[in-house]
């Protein structure tokens, strides 16, 4: 074969490359139709567990709510919260903000498993995060029932310094917190209104504002209160306390009404409220007047977050079988026609 033969049949391999590269840009964005046809079973699937471990215990569904969160900010919505330690990964499970802190791996497990039993290395982890959290957060209160966006691909690494990096922290003041959700594209409205997922769940006593920062407040029956609840910033990780004191295990507006009397649980909470700024507080009070207004935004802005550096391209990612694991080598990945 001559030169110019040669250069044919470069040009015709680009081709096919470009070709391939333009079927991935089809799918650059998440649909709410990805799992129609390749795996209709999923919403009846993942509500049905969801619902069952919520009624094992309650607060499951404000730690596979958090889940989602602490997938997306860090490296994108790509599933590597949910990576054990295994040789090349550090896992995200030990850093600062997840170490005896993130939970509600078993609850993914255990959707997988129902997953590759119905529908065999078609659903990433990822996306069970996205729908896990959907479903959690209305099966305990937040209506009507939005539309959850799929086409996430796992991704193959974790990073425990990214997680450090990214996560914000309880003591951050709300500049910082800003800060944090900008670096992922997420303003002040995303910062407000996903807070309020804070209407349900745990916080550990070390964590509550009492100890470390010291916001100013001058609700001391709140204050003393806490103080009975957590008499000191106990190392015991079981020693809990509410997010939310009035309605813990309910998602509703109670977050941002505690908030405007100085009740909020976590100093970055309570910063939303008692920060000088022309868009946090007239938001919290919006937000505590009107449940439907919180309710419109908090789809809106998990939808954002959900959107957060996603892998969709089918020649980067995985659909891992296992959410705890990159896949073996010797798994060859078929290329699943998901949702032509
Ligand atoms: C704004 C910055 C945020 C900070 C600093 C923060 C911090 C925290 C902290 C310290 C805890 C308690 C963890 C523990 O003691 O083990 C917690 C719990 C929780 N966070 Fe956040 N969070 C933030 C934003 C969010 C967002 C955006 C969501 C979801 C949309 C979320 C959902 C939750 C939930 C549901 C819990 C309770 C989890 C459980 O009970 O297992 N948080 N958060
Ligand atoms: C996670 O917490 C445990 C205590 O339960 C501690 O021994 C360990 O050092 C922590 N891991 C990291 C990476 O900080
Ligand atoms: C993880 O993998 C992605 C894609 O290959 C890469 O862009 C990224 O830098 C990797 N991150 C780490 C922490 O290795
Ligand atoms: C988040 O905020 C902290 C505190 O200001 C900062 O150290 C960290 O670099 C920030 N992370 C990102 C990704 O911006
Ligand atoms: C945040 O971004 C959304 C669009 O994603 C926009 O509607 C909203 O006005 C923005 N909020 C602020 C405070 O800029
Ligand atoms: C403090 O606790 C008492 C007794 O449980 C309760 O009646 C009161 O409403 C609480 N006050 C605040 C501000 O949380
Ligand atoms: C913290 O308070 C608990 C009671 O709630 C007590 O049993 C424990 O000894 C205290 N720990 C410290 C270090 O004071």
């Amino acid at each position: 074969m001559g030169s110019t033969g040669a250069g044919a049949v470069v040009g015709l391999c680009l081709l096919a490359l470009m070709a391939v590269a333009s079927i991935g840009l089809v799918h650059a964005t998440l649909t709410p139709n990805f799992y129609d046809r390749s795996c209709p079973q999923i919403y009846s699937i993942v509500k049905a567990e969801i619902k069952k471990a919520v009624k094992v215990e309650k607060r499951m569904a404000a730690s596979l709510v958090r889940l989602h969160f602490h997938d997306c900010f860090v490296q994108g919505c790509d599933g590597s919260i949910l990576l054990d330690n295994a040789p090349g990964i550090l896992s995200e499970k030990f850093s600062l903000a997840n170490n005896n802190s993130a939970r509600g791996f078993p609850v993914i497990d255990t959707i997988k498993a129902a997953l590759e039993k119905a529908c065999p290395r078609t659903v990433s982890c990822a996306d069970i995060l996205a729908i896990a959290s959907r479903d959690s957060a209305v099966e305990v209160g937040l209506t009507p029932e939005y539309q959850v966006l799929f086409g996430r691909r796992d991704g193959t690494n974790a990073s425990r310094e990214l997680a450090d990096k990214f996560l914000p922290g309880p003591q951050f003041t709300y500049e910082q917190l800003k800060q944090n959700f900008s670096a992922v594209g997420l303003n002040e409205t995303d910062l407000v209104a996903l807070s309020g997922a804070h209407t349900i769940g745990r916080v550990r006593c070390q964590l509550v504002r009492l100890f470390g920062v010291n916001i100013p407040d001058t609700n001391a029956e709140f204050r003393a209160n806490l103080s009975k609840a957590c008499p000191n910033a106990s190392v015991d990780f079981s020693v809990l306390q509410n997010l939310d004191l009035k309605t813990p295990d309910k998602f509703d507006n109670n977050y941002y009404k505690n908030l405007r009397r100085g009740e909020g649980i976590i100093p970055s909470d309570q910063t939303l409220q008692n920060t000088d700024g022309p868009i946090n507080r007239a938001l919290v009070k919006d937000f505590a007047q009107n449940q439907e207004n919180f309710f419109k935004q908090f789809p809106i802005s998990t939808i954002k977050m959900g959107n957060i550096g996603v892998i969709t391209d089918r020649s980067k990612g995985q659909i891992r079988v296992n959410c705890r694991f990159v896949n073996p080598p010797s798994l060859i990945e078929q290329v699943l026609v998901a949702s032509e």
